[in-house]
């Protein structure tokens, strides 16, 4: 298994430029299966995630191919196999979102349960409730969802989510793109990725709006066209580098990312003393000395992002005072903080809080990713600490970051990646 070995201490400086966004190339991709023809997604990151969607459609009959690295070519053809197994759904919990499309223009779909994952339970219950709204038929079997649509259509609802689910409200709203009639989602997700997938299906011919705000409305027709559509920037691999920017000593513009997108991040980020400022077409972010302490708690857009939680609690590590880091999106998610602490941080944690008490400096050392975003966290650590640091199971990280050493490693950076 590979590992990233990084020299720490090295500043950064220099421009970086942001790659697709994973989390809105994933649904639409799955997004294909809501017609027949040939779709182009552009700006498709070359992650793994990517890979394993493009097996999981290639599985169900599709043509999956990439015909340059960021642009992929999906051709669906009448005989889509509505059925995602086990062994692609276990290693990617958004392949659920093929569930929608698939019930919606093929009138049923069988989709294995995702089970548990590393950052808790993460039911789909609001993705089943939602669908059966729309009259699709759901039973539990022998570990798989398997989804009809009476008649082969499903028909337009007014639902309102229990909780503010991601992937929860683009299942429903795909699925609500080819119901008949008038489909009301309440309680949605306002995530940039949400509104990207929106996007991508008025392109296709769907008819909705108010995606962006917490009541979505759909009006459901009977056809789609093939897509042509171009993913958004990611936020969280920009968050990701504006961190690096703003550990002590560095100075890193992100280039393409949206700053829309970044305001909960950039606020708490100044918080901590460093300077982040617009640039044109990105963002460029200054750490001068150590970082003062910053509260703060995670939650749904436009709060603080889950995913940039242990990023900006490595930047709280070397504070000069305490902060109280609140999760309040995904329970066990600070698996990272173990980790941390290998490296000389002083984090406790109780329930959804992790207490940061700032240290003079981190040392470096051998460590575990153990999920995606707590895996980026790690690299940073690896920067900041002095000597060396190994990130073991680099897996986790290459499934969300496209080669993050290769954008670090030309601002500076003394990391490598050693094949096993
Ligand atoms: C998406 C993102 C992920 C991010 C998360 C929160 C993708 C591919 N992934 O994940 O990177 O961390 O949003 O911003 O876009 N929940 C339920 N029932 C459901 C669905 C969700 O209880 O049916 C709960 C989850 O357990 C969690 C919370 O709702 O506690 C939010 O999860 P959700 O927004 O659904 O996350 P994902 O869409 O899986």
């Amino acid at each position: 298994m590979d590992k990233i070995v990084i020299e720490g201490g090295a500043p950064l400086r220099g421009e970086v430029v942001v790659s697709g966004a994973k989390n809105a190339a994933l649904p639409a991709l799955a997004a294909a299966l809501l017609a027949e023809g040939e779709h182009v997604v552009r700006n498709v990151p070359d992650l793994a995630d990517v890979r394993t969607m493009g097996r999981l459609l290639a599985h169900m009959g599709c043509a999956f191919e990439r015909t340059d690295r960021h642009t992929v070519r999906i051709g669906v053809a009448a005989g889509t196999r509505p059925e995602a197994p086990y062994e692609l759904v276990k290693t990617m919990r958004a392949a659920v979102v093929v569930l929608g499309p698939l019930v919606a223009r093929l009138g049923r779909a069988r989709v294995s349960l995702p089970g548990g994952c590393a950052i808790g339970a993460r039911p789909i219950d609001q993705h089943l409730k939602g669908l059966e709204a729309l009259g699709a038929q759901i039973t539990l079997a022998h570990g798989y969802v398997e989804a009809s649509a009476p008649g082969g259509r499903l028909r337009g609802a007014t639902f309102t989510f229990d909780g503010v689910t991601v992937t929860g409200t683009e299942n429903v709203m795909m699925a609500a793109a080819l119901a008949e009639g008038t489909t009301v989602l309440r309680n949605c997700a306002r995530e940039p990725e949400v509104v990207d997938l929106a996007t991508a299906l008025r392109g296709m011919g769907a008819r909705i709006q108010g995606d962006g705000t917490d009541e979505i409305r759909v009006e459901g027709v009977e056809r789609l066209r093939a897509l042509d559509h171009m993913v958004i920037p990611d936020r969280i691999e920009a968050g990701t580098l504006l961190v690096a920017g703003a550990l002590p000593g560095n100075d890193v513009t992100v280039r393409g990312c949206v700053a829309a997108h970044q305001e909960a991040l950039v606020e708490k980020l100044r918080l901590a003393g460093a300077s982040v400022e617009p640039v044109p077409g990105g963002l460029r972010a200054v750490g001068d000395g150590r970082p003062r302490p910053a509260d703060f708690r995670t939650a749904p857009f436009p709060g603080f992002p889950t995913d940039m939680q242990a990023q900006m609690m490595v930047l709280l590590t070397v504070a000069e005072g305490s902060s109280v880091v609140t999760e309040t999106v995904f329970e066990n998610r600070f698996m990272h903080v173990q980790e941390l602490v290998r490296l000389g941080a002083d984090v406790t944690v109780e329930g959804k809080h992790a207490v940061v008490k700032g240290v003079p400096a981190l040392s470096g050392a051998p460590v575990m990713a153990s999920d995606l975003r707590a895996s980026a966290a790690l690299v940073l650590a690896g920067l900041l600490a002095r000597g060396t640091t190994e990130v073991l199971r680099v897996y986790h990280l290459d499934r969300g970051y496209e080669r993050l050493e290769e954008r670090l490693e030309p601002l500076g950076a003394r990391i490598r990646r050693v094949k096993a």
